[in-house]
């Protein structure tokens, strides 16, 4: 086994998650497939070796599709690579499809990169961003209002003590700019208690929240779930994997809202309009991995699989408030 080239993930560095729950919940698979996350392709290899016609596999990140090159041939014209963000999948795709399957997040090309900027347990740029371009996490801490970015941390990573962590960011950026990762994680932990064993890294949260901003990843995340729908054949799967309960809960109700199940969260507001289906569920609950797969990988413990099927009605618009998509204001203010 060789060692991975200075800068370059190893040949195959990322554990494909649920991938057999997806197979199991949209057997048979059939037909033309877009894999919105190409990533290192497991997902894609899978559904073209479970009967897919073809698949497009899309990724945002450059080097996925430069690995990539390196098997694509193997598939012939079955497998289309395609460049770009799954909020165009529709255009991107270009034609009806029978499928579409989102696995969200960063891969472990990317986490275990030092590079690329997105780990806190190992030093390197402030960059994050998947696309290797527009604005990075360096730019985004040096720059953005402090009321801005506690809201960030408290709205896109949970954290309960974003005032302090931004005001500490802010402190620490008055007297030098924030570069490096391991500068980034040593300011948020000197905010927060010394974690307990087996509780996560301090800088965990705003890690993810910092990511999320940096790649606008739920506004991707509400437009991608609308352009599936406006791709989708009538039968078409849409299968998504979140990562964590922030995702979850916009796929979630999405299809709560698309499916008209909707649960009503206020007793007292105004009714919906009842609104023909445009999904009806597959999966009425979330599936997990099970031991197997974790004690496999344990990256995929937190995953949860949620599968629609489209209807005929209709596509429609989709206001990401509704689906419970943080709007962060440029005050500041929550
Ligand atoms: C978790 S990995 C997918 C791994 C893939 N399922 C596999 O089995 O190898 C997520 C991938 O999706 C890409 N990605 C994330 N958000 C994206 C977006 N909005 N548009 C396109 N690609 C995106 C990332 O660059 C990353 O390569």
């Amino acid at each position: 086994m060789s060692a991975p080239l200075p800068g370059r993930p190893s040949e195959d560095p990322h554990i494909p998650v649920l991938i057999d729950a997806i197979l199991r919940e949209c057997s048979p698979v059939s037909g033309v497939w877009l894999d919105g996350t190409l990533g290192a392709g497991g997902y894609t290899r899978a559904l073209l070796a479970a009967g897919a016609e073809r698949v497009i596999g899309i990724d945002r990140d450059p080097l996925a599709l430069e690995m990539a090159a390196g098997w694509a041939a193997d598939h012939g014209d079955r497998l289309r690579l395609v460049a770009g963000t799954f909020s165009d999948l529709d255009s991107l795709a270009g034609e009806a499809l029978d499928g579409v399957v989102l696995d969200l997040g960063v891969s472990s090309m990317q986490l275990d990169q030092p590079e690329r900027g997105f780990s806190f347990q190992k030093d390197g740029p402030l960059d994050m961003r998947m696309s290797q371009s527009g604005p990075s996490a360096a730019d985004l801490v040096n720059t953005a209002d402090e009321g801005v970015l506690a809201d960030i941390l408290y709205h896109y990573g949970e954290e309960r003590a974003s005032r302090r962590i931004a005001h500490a960011i802010a402190a620490a950026r008055s007297v030098e700019p924030i570069t490096t990762t391991a500068r980034l994680a040593e300011i948020v932990a000197r905010c927060l208690p010394r974690p307990k064993p087996g509780q996560s890294h301090p800088a965990t949260r705003s890690f993810q929240a910092i990511r999320i901003a940096v790649n606008t990843e739920f506004s991707e995340l509400a437009e991608g779930l609308a352009a599936a729908e406006r791709a989708l054949k009538p039968g078409g799967l849409l299968a998504v994997v979140t990562f964590h309960s922030l995702e979850d809960r916009i796929v979630k109700r999405f299809f709560q809202l698309a499916s008209g199940h909707e649960a009503n969260a206020n007793r007292y507001a105004p009714a919906k309009a009842d609104t023909t289906a445009r999904f009806d569920l597959v999966t009425r609950k979330p599936v997990a991995p099970d031991e197997d797969e974790i004690a496999r990988n344990p990256r995929a413990r937190s995953a949860k699989l949620r599968v629609a099927r489209r209807t005929a009605a209709p596509a429609q618009a989709i206001d990401p408030a509704d689906l419970g998509v943080p709007q962060i204001r440029p005050k500041g203010r929550r």
